[in-house]
């Protein structure tokens, strides 16, 4: 009978080695382990043999059966994992498929329109930065020199976020915190560009945004004056419309700026666009920034870039701006 076992243990294992599928190992363990098997049909005959005998017998058919178990068990995980991989190898998809046709997609209008300011402002030697749409207050408006009760950080305007206390956490309501960044992370002389997505509570019509972009010029060096600030302006203006176009100032207030001025730009048939706020960068907002202002001066100004890019486009309605109609979007 022992031996009877171990025969049938031997063979077990070799069959269980040599199966190649689940299906065919589930079917295994029916046939070897199963009532009507082998071992099954010993167990049966355990009953008939000497008390000594038969606890010899049962004491190797449970070591039997208990190898084969483990034997099934062991070959059950190696066909798992093997089929797993398999699965993921049929399912993995070739990232480095490359499309060849036609209609395979261009940047958006804003998007292609940031990237030609990019290029016009690094020309003039200006480096690129960029900061968070979620801020806090500090950057968005207090390092800026808004007063607490500034009407500007109302709900009317502003986006707030349900994290922190009550609206100490807001959407960017324009680019001007990037400067406070920019200066909080780098000495003067500074002569950045801070391009991005700004966000206003209010209402959307054919020309206003709830979601727009802005471009934001600081430049922060020793001797600034108002003439560099009217001088890049007008700069920038031809370099990026066109020699035929000009700029003019108008006396205006923003707390972040003394003197401050908002810049229009004049087209070649003699009409004008408002673009933006410029002016003198606020002592305060130095101090803040632990920047000397006995010691340096600056300018800044920022404009929105939705308007720009749509009057260059003879768009009249900025909300097509955010629509994902194709027949909108494939003529730029
Ligand atoms: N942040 C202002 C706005 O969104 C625009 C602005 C005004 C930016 C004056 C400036 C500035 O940098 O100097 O209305």
């Amino acid at each position: 009978m022992i031996d009877e076992l171990r025969a049938i243990e031997a063979d077990a294992v070799a069959q269980i080695a040599g199966t190649e599928t689940l299906e065919a190992l589930g079917e295994l363990q029916r046939d070897l382990l199963g009532k009507t098997s082998a071992l099954g049909g010993l167990k049966k005959t355990l009953g008939s043999l000497e008390p000594d005998a038969r606890r010899e017998a049962g004491l190797v058919m449970n070591e039997v059966s208990e190898a084969l178990r483990g034997a099934f068990e062991t070959k059950k995980n190696e066909l798992e994992a093997l089929e797993r991989l398999a699965r993921a190898e049929a399912e993995r998809l070739d990232l480095t498929e490359v499309r060849t046709s036609l209609d395979g997609g261009h940047l958006h209008l804003v998007t292609q329109t940031i990237e030609e300011l990019e290029d016009v402002f690094v020309g003039l030697g200006f480096s690129v930065a960029e900061g968070p749409e979620v801020e806090d207050d500090w950057h968005n408006f207090t390092a800026l020199n808004f007063g607490q009760y500034h009407p500007a950080r109302d709900m009317q305007d502003t986006f707030f976020v349900g994290l922190g206390g009550p609206k100490e956490v807001v959407m960017r309501t324009h680019t001007s915190p990037v400067q406070i960044r920019v200066m909080e992370g780098q000495e003067p002389p500074i002569y950045s560009i801070m391009p991005g997505r700004v966000y206003r509570n209010e209402a959307t019509d054919s020309t206003h945004l709830a979601v727009f972009h802005q471009l934001e010029c600081l430049v922060i060096d020793r001797g600034i004056t108002f003439a560099h600030l009217a001088g890049t302006i007008d700069r920038f203006t031809k370099a990026y419309f066109g020699a035929g176009w000009t700029s003019r100032l108008r006396p205006s207030y923003f707390p972040f700026t003394e003197p401050s001025a908002e810049f229009d730009i004049q087209r070649p048939d003699g009409t004008w666009l408002e673009l933006g706020g410029c002016g003198m960068v606020h002592p305060n907002v130095l101090s803040n920034c632990g920047i000397d202002p006995e010691e340096f001066s600056g300018f800044a100004f920022g404009f929105g870039l939705d308007r720009l890019a749509a009057t260059r486009h003879g768009v009249s309605d900025l909300r097509e701006l955010a629509s994902t109609d194709i027949r909108f979007l494939e003529q730029f």
